[in-house]
């Protein structure tokens, strides 16, 4: 295949990835996922879990827990881009929030706000909600 050729292959190729994706996935899903916050590690977590769902996947999440209010959350996955808008916008619903109403998050509402994902996804949003529950269950235990 010549270079010209070989270019313009694979430029149809990521248009059409890129046409596919659009199809599937919400436009905050695609922003979250392509431009995510709060992912990384956090040095002094005050809570901390690591989660491995039936996928495989593994989500992990950090809080920093200041009195009774989560004023950090960060993650890191290795997880499908689905999985990185969910910890994306996790991170962002509970920064701020007192830990009781944190506690009541469900799937249903980081579905809700990631304008929903397509059914062969939404074990990702389980996946990021059930790593926050445990985290929030570590920090219960040992304060
Ligand atoms: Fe496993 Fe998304 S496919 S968490």
């Amino acid at each position: 295949m010549e270079e010209d050729e070989f270019d313009r292959w694979a430029r149809e190729l990521e248009q059409q990835m890129q046409r596919e994706i659009e199809n599937t996935y919400s436009s905050i899903v695609i922003r979250e996922w392509l431009n995510p916050s709060n992912m990384g590690g956090m040095r002094d977590a005050d809570a901390h879990a690591r989660y491995t769902g039936p996928c495989g996947d593994t989500m992990e999440l950090f809080l920093k827990i200041e009195g009774n209010t989560v004023t950090g959350a960060s993650f890191l996955t290795d997880g499908c881009g689905a999985t990185i808008a969910c910890g994306s916008m996790l991170t962002k619903m509970i920064s701020g929030e007192p830990v009781e109403r944190v506690r009541g998050v469900t799937d249903a509402h980081l579905l809700e706000k990631l304008g929903g994902l397509p059914e062969e996804n939404e074990h990702c949003a389980t996946l990021a909600v059930n790593t926050l529950h445990l985290a929030l269950k570590e920090w219960k235990e040992k304060t």
